[in-house]
């Protein structure tokens, strides 16, 4: 059984809605309904000051939403530094929500973590994948929170169309005070978002595949993240799950290796919230227990989490710059 001392990581959805229009975002595999939702303050404060205290690292991290979405996101971040100012906090955005100064407020809190801005190309490339947002306002924005102490990072998707553009790119971030400059692959490819013709790379999906072939008779159980990590991740709507894997596969349904998943939170939806059940009766209740079972051998957990998952991470990675 979990317990809530165990957890010391929280990956967080603060917010559902995002004004981006990504083409291969999980936004657009939703086969259940998940409308508009946000973690605010007085939500947020359900969670015992204990665990925050506790916390090692948070990520705002989310499978449907941006951070910068969250009326609450700057109080929410205070109150947690407020509480344990040693915790570091993290985060994916794309930057171009909300006002220079709502990012430098919220840079101060980031001093010793990290805050990942999806930026994939310059300003005449950018929107083409990221449609929706404006790369002015990003750089705008990145130069806001890097200025008042925030640890940012420019996060490049390539693509052909903006394959050309990585070195420029490069010197930009580190000229509008990025700490570091990273190049991935997109998760997709198709369309007019083409496979870029210079780089050699596998897909995210593929690599996976890969390492799950290697996996050993010996190694072919999953290392859940609630235990191997003492992880959580809460979805805006409140609902609390093992890892973020499990509440995009209700919501999408995206993988049929992982069927297990869908019939458990269709039951158990209604228990697992934390808006409105303490997350330590969550913790001890039958969605976590079952799910912590059937994923030891559940052929998709195995492939996700699995003693490579860090060097698949790594591998994701085709140019890497610190600064
Ligand atoms: C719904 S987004 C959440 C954060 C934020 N809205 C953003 O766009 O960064 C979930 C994650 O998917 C990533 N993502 C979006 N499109 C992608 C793509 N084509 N390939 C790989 N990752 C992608 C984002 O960068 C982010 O880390």
């Amino acid at each position: 059984m979990l317990a809530l001392k165990q957890i010391k990581a929280l990956n967080i959805e603060m917010s559902s809605s995002c004004n981006g229009k990504c083409p291969f975002c999980s936004r657009d595999q939703k086969i259940r309904r998940y409308g508009n939702f946000r973690i605010l303050l007085e939500d947020f404060k359900k969670l015992p000051e204990t665990l925050v205290r506790q916390l090692k690292w948070i990520s705002f991290a989310g499978n449907f939403g941006d951070l910068s979405s969250n009326p609450d996101m700057v109080k929410i971040a205070a109150y947690i530094k407020g509480l344990n100012r040693d915790v570091v906090l993290g985060g994916d955005t794309n930057g171009s929500m909300q006002s220079a100064d709502w990012w430098a407020s919220l840079g101060k809190f980031f001093r010793d973590g990290t805050m990942e801005f999806a930026v994939d190309g310059l300003a005449d490339t950018h929107a083409v994948h990221r449609r929706g947002t404006d790369y002015n306002k990003i750089v705008r924005n990145i130069k806001a929170f890097a200025g008042a102490g925030g640890v940012a990072h420019w996060k490049f998707i390539v693509f052909r169309h903006n394959e050309h553009q990585i070195a420029e790119a490069e010197k930009e971030a580190e000229r509008i005070g990025c700490k570091r400059f990273f190049v991935i692959p997109s998760r997709d490819y198709g369309g007019e978002l083409q496979k870029p013709e210079k780089i050699e790379f596998q897909i995210k999906r593929d690599i996976f595949k890969t390492y799950d072939e290697k996996l050993s008779d010996s190694d072919t159980r999953a290392t859940c993240k609630p235990i191997s990590n003492g992880s959580l991740y809460l979805a805006a709507d409140g609902t609390v799950h093992p890892c973020c894997f499990a509440h995009c596969m209700y919501i999408t349904e995206h993988n049929s290796l992982f069927d297990f998943l869908p019939p458990l939170a269709a039951m158990y939806y209604d228990q697992i919230n934390f808006k409105t059940t303490p997350l330590s009766d969550i913790l001890k209740g039958p969605y976590f227990s079952e799910i912590l079972s059937l994923s030891k051998t559940n052929s998709y957990c195995r492939m996700k989490c699995n003693p490579f998952r860090k060097t698949v991470k790594k591998e994701l990675v085709l140019i890497d710059k610190r600064f």
